[in-house]
This record gives C-alpha cells, structure tokens and sequence, in this order.
C-alpha cells in the first residue's frame, strides 16, 4: 500500500488546473447503458473510482474506450446486468448502474454496498423509489436484485435528499411510461450535470435543480456528447490547503458559482478571495480566524469539504465548532488530526476545534477519502514530515494530487509500502 509523505511548511502558491468532476463523471458514465449509440464524454478525471465504473460497464458487455480525458462508451453489446460484489464492495456509487439497468434492460442484480468509514449510508431510497415506478425488488445472498418490464411514473418523495438517490431514479424516470415526479430531490450541481446529459439524448426532465424534478418518460434515448462539471471539491480543497499553508493560490477551470459556500467560508475565516466565473484565487491572512460550519445538502456548505475544513480550523485563531449533519460518523480523521498536536474533541455530531499556533508532522492514517485530503493538507501546514497511509482512498478521487500540489511548491513523494485490504469509502 503506498503512502505519501509530506515535508510541511512550505507556503502553497501559483496555479492548479481543476480537474472534472468525479461525482458527475460516474453517474454520467452509468447513465450511457441508458441508451442506443454511441456517448462520448469529456474531461473524466483519472481516478481510481471512474476506472471501476468502467471495469462495471465491461462486466454487462458494454463496449468502453478511455483515451486521455475522453471516455466512449457503446451499449448495444450488453448482456450482462450483474454487478458482482468485488468491484461493488470498492466503489458504493456503483449502486448507480441499477435505475439505468432495471429501466433499460429490465432487470438489474447489484451487490447491496456494505457499511463504510463514514456511516451506515443505506440504499433504501433508491430501493424505496425504484418500487414506486414498479420494479419488483428483491434482496438476496447480498444481492438487490430488480425487475420489470416497462417502468411506469410515480410521485416519489424521498425523506432526506440523497444525491445518487436522485440520480438514479431520475435515470430510471427517464424510461419510464408516464411521469414521475421527485419531492425533496437533491440539487448538487452533479445532479444537475447528468441531468443536462439525459436531455440532450432524449430525455425530457424539469426542475433540475430545484427541490422538485419532473420526468416526462420518453421510449427511448440516443447516444451524446458531453463534457463533466469542473470538481467543486478539488477546487475546495486546493483552495483550503492555500489558506492553510498562509500561501497564495489560484484554482482554474472550475466554476465559482458552485463553491458559494466553500468561499464564504474561507472569507470568514479571514482569507482574501478573489473570483471570476472559471477561477478563484485565495490569499492566506497572517493567522486564520476560528469560524463555524455546518455540513448540508447543496447550495449549503459540502461534507466533502468537513474534513479539509476540520484541518484548516485547526491552525485558526480562537475555537470552531464543525457540525456534521449529512453523515452520521464522517470524524475519522479527528484522532489522528490529534496526533498532530491539534486540540479538537468530538460532541456527538459536532466537532470543536480550538486553533493552535503550529501543527507537527506525524504518521497518521486516511479512513477515507475525503479524510484523506484533510490529513493531506493538514501536513502540508505541519512542522517536520508527515506520513499518510492508505492513500488508495485519495486515489479513488483525485487526480494527481502530488503533482499538482508540487506544481504549487509543496514538498510531496509516494513511496511505495506493504498491501491493504480496500474498503469502500466515502466521498
Ligand atoms: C453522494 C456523493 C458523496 C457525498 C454525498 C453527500 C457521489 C458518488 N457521492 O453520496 O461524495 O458525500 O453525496 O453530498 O455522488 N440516505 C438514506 N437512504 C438512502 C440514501 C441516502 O438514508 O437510500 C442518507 C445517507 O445516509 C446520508 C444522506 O441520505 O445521511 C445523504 O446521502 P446521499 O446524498 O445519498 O449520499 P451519496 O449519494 O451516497
């Protein structure tokens, strides 16, 4: 298993290209056994769990060609709807291949994802949704397995807005006869991106967006084209990992527009930002101030980001309170942030952090993705080296890290270790 050890204390600074969206690109790639011809999309990061999703599309026959950033995909040669548990117990997204294969191929058989680092994170809205259309589900030997014929509409509400939960039924919808109509649908900006690629193929969707999405099913879509949203959350975290470092850092090819609440943050806590529609540049303070955040579904400020937040609140004047309230246990990364010399405690759902002058390098290890990059980051601020281990999660969702935040001044290398077992993580 490889780790990266960092040597902290420089202060990040200069430009770093934003890479496409890992949480668009994989409902998006899900989303071309959908239909007949040929999809062609654009700017898919190069990560690990983009790599499975194909590893997925290949399983149920479908023809996948990735050269570069540009993935082709060809779905008239499936004919498999399995998705066996070895590639499921590694990426829980995949769990987004079963609306488009119940709803296109009339049936789907996905391994249920296991528990993971962040949570119990269930699947019964999108069971729950998918029966409302009229699958037939059923749970076997670790397995959902769904049927039907021809899906039909249905109003379907869903008790918390779940982002793949939303996806995958509003792929489903999109074959369905009749319409469906989704109450409390999630409103990520990724939700969003799939939704703009199902319309250019055919597919008739409203509200995208907004709480309420409605799907007019259509017989049929067409192959397309399209390229992934910037990553909002690689943006984020470059962004945070140059306020921590009292750097000056620029993050480009993104869309500010999507990182309202990362940014009103970061000026909360005293950083300079500066942004126009596809860059923001962020200018550290002298010391950062002690600022609260609460995690929500979108416009509001982004789990994905509690872990690097966490980090950064670390190194700020005065004491912050992080309250968790999308993932029950996203706080993996709180004892070894410690180990760190931070003085931050876990209250339930929340995490207090009383900012301390400087943070030293230790050994610590990442429980999940988005974890990962907190203790990244965290190092890079540190006095002395770091060592991070499992890195694999950072793996899993983003793209050349190391170099990119080499390109920034930082002090990086991966150095190759012993194996790990892999369990999927969040992010
Ligand atoms: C997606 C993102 C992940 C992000 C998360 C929240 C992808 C591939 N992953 O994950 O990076 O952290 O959104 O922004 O896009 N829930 C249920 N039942 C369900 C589904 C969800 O109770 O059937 C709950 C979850 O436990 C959680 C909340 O709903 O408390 C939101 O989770 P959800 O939006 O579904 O997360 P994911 O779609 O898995």
């Amino acid at each position: 298993m490889d780790r990266i050890v960092i040597t902290g204390g420089n202060r990040l600074r200069g430009q770093v290209r934003i890479s496409g969206a890992k949480n668009s690109a994989l409902p998006i790639l899900a989303s071309t056994i959908l239909g007949d011809g040929e999809c062609v999309v654009t700017n898919v990061p190069h990560v690990v769990d983009v790599v499975t999703m194909e590893k997925l599309l290949r399983i149920f026959g479908a023809t996948v060609r990735h050269e570069d950033h540009c993935v082709v995909v060809r779905p008239e040669t499936i004919h498999s709807t399995e998705a066996p548990y070895d590639l499921v117990k590694t990426m829980r997204a995949s769990i987004l291949t079963l609306g488009p294969l119940v709803a296109r191929w009339g049936r789907a058989t996905v391994s249920l994802p296991g528990g993971c680092a962040i949570g119990s994170r269930p699947v019964n809205l999108h069971l729950a949704g998918l029966a409302k259309l009229g699958a037939e589900i059923s749970l076997e030997h670790g397995y959902i397995t769904a049927k039907a014929k021809r899906l039909k509409g249905a109003r379907i509400y869903c008790d918390t807005p779940t982002v793949t939960g939303t996806e995958n039924l509003m792929m489903a919808a999109s074959l369905a006869e009749g319409t469906t109509v989704l109450e409390n649908a999630a409103k990520e900006p990724e939700v969003v991106d799939l939704a703009n690629f199902l319309i250019k193929r055919g597919a008739r969707i409203e509200g995208v967006g907004t709480d309420i999405v409605t799907i007019e099913g259509v017989p049929a879509l067409r192959g397309g084209d399209h390229e992934v949203i910037p990553d909002r959350i690689e943006a984020g975290t470059y962004l945070a990992a140059g306020a921590m470092t009292g750097g000056d850092v620029t993050v480009t090819h993104c869309r500010s527009v999507d990182l309202e609440a990362v940014l009103m943050k970061l000026r909360e806590a005293g950083a300079e930002i500066q942004a126009e529609k596809e860059w923001v540049r962020v200018m550290a303070p002298p010391r950062l101030k002690a600022t609260n955040v609460r995690t929500l579904p979108y416009p509001g400020f982004p789990t994905d980001m509690q872990a690097q937040m966490v980090a950064l609140m670390c190194l700020a004047e005065g004491t912050s309170v992080v309250t968790e309230t999308v993932f029950e246990s996203r706080f993996m990364h709180v004892e070894e942030l410690r180990r760190m010399g931070a003085d931050i405690r876990v209250e339930g759902n929340r995490v207090v952090v009383t900012g301390r002058s400087s943070l030293t390098g230790a050994p610590v290890m990442a429980s999940d993705l988005r974890a990962s990059a907190g203790l990244i980051i965290a190092g890079l601020a540190a006095k002395g080296i770091t060592e991070v281990h499992r890195v694999y999660h950072l793996d899993r969702g983003y793209e050349q890290m190391e170099e990119k935040l080499r390109g920034l001044g930082a002090q990086v290398e991966r150095r190759k270790g012993s194996a790990a077992t892999t369990v999927a993580g969040g992010g």
